[in-house]
């Protein structure tokens, strides 16, 4: 039996219930895992609550993204051995001492990533690679705006686009999160979000901004539709507010002929291939310093009500790690 954080029913962060699971041995395709740092993230809310459905259905252990080591495999594995220190992203049940994983999902981590920051970019650096790189392709000069500037996503988003040479434009909700913003690379960081198109206008002398990422969601939409320019993309990327309701898409005409996307890791990383080249470009950047990964909290596990009750009221900035 393994400690572990399972959700028996949906509801608020009381209904993570830190217990003593059963681990199989792998099976085929399969690696044991031994985590050595879990990583929180905004989506373990949306299926906490029901948001999003957990495929196996109820009881399930929460979480999404992780690093550990490997220590055992199953019949025909042949991606990671015992032995591996590996991260992985986008698979519920990281919220454990130990785990099954299918092998093909594992990542190995080069020796100067150490497993707390795996923990913390796994799911949060690799969304903002293809964000950044895939879903569009931020380039010196491009004005981009990215709501939730001082969160885990945020934070990341800021220095990778402000080291691809963008004018780097973010929302936060408070003084302190707009000194944290741009001291990780957000050149210009606005306080609330009543009325940040006027600002954005201002910021860019009327020119609007090629791309918006938003992972904010209900409570930004429609206005940030108002910071992009003609032919420009919207990426609503998240819900940390609630979900966008039903619009009518003739707004995107009205303006400006936008483009719009609801992007997801899980497409752009389905492909083993995909996974690599994503985790490798970002170990790449944060190897070399460019990016840095801000653990700003680190939680026991056993503590993790604590820490949704946190990032819920978004009391948490950066990347945030709980330790089984
Ligand atoms: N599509 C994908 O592939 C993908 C992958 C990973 C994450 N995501 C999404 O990316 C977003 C950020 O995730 P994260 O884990 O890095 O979380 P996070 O940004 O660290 O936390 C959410 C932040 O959203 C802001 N926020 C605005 N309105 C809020 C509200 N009503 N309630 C709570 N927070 C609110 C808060 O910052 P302020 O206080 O500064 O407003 C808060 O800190 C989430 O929407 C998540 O679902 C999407």
């Amino acid at each position: 039996m393994v400690a572990a954080v399972r959700v028996h029913k949906h509801g608020g962060p009381e209904v993570l219930t830190y217990e003593d699971v059963q681990v199989p041995a792998p099976g085929p395709g399969q690696a044991r895992v031994k985590n050595h740092a879990c990583g929180l993230n905004y989506i373990d809310t949306y299926f906490r609550s029901g948001l999003y459905p957990a495929a196996g259905g109820l009881p399930f252990v929460s979480g999404n993204e992780g690093a550990g080591e490997v220590v055992a495999v199953g019949p025909g594995v042949t991606d990671v051995k015992v032995g591996d220190r590996v991260g992985y992203t986008s698979a519920l049940g990281s919220y454990a001492a130990e785990r099954i994983m299918p092998a093909d999902r594992l990542v190995k981590l080069p020796d100067n990533i150490s497993y707390q920051q795996a923990a913390g970019m796994m799911l949060k650096g690799m969304t903002v690679e293809y964000l950044l790189h895939r879903t569009f392709k931020v380039q010196k000069g491009m004005n981009v705006l990215i709501h939730a500037a001082a969160g885990g996503i945020g934070l990341i988003a800021c220095q990778w686009a402000n080291y691809l040479g963008a004018n780097v434009i973010g929302t936060v909700s408070s003084q302190s999160k707009a000194d944290l913003a741009k001291a990780n690379g957000c050149h210009h960081a606005i306080v609330g979000y009543e009325d940040f198109p006027a600002k954005v206008k201002e910021i860019t002398d009327g020119k609007l901004c090629e791309v918006v990422y938003d992972g904010v969601g209900k409570a930004t939409f429609p206005a940030s539709l108002d910071c992009i320019k003609p032919l420009g993309l919207f990426a609503s990327f998240g819900n940390a507010s609630g979900s966008i309701e039903a619009f009518n898409i003739n707004i995107l005409q009205t303006k400006g002929s936008l483009f719009c996307t609801r992007p997801t890791l899980n497409t752009y990383a389905a492909k083993r291939e995909d996974l690599l080249s994503i985790a490798n470009n970002l170990f790449s950047v944060v190897g070399s310093g460019k990016v840095k990964i801000p653990v700003n909290q680190t939680y026991a596990l056993k503590d993790v009500r604590k820490a949704h009750e946190d990032l819920e009221a978004r009391k948490t900035t950066g990347s945030t790690v709980l330790v089984p």
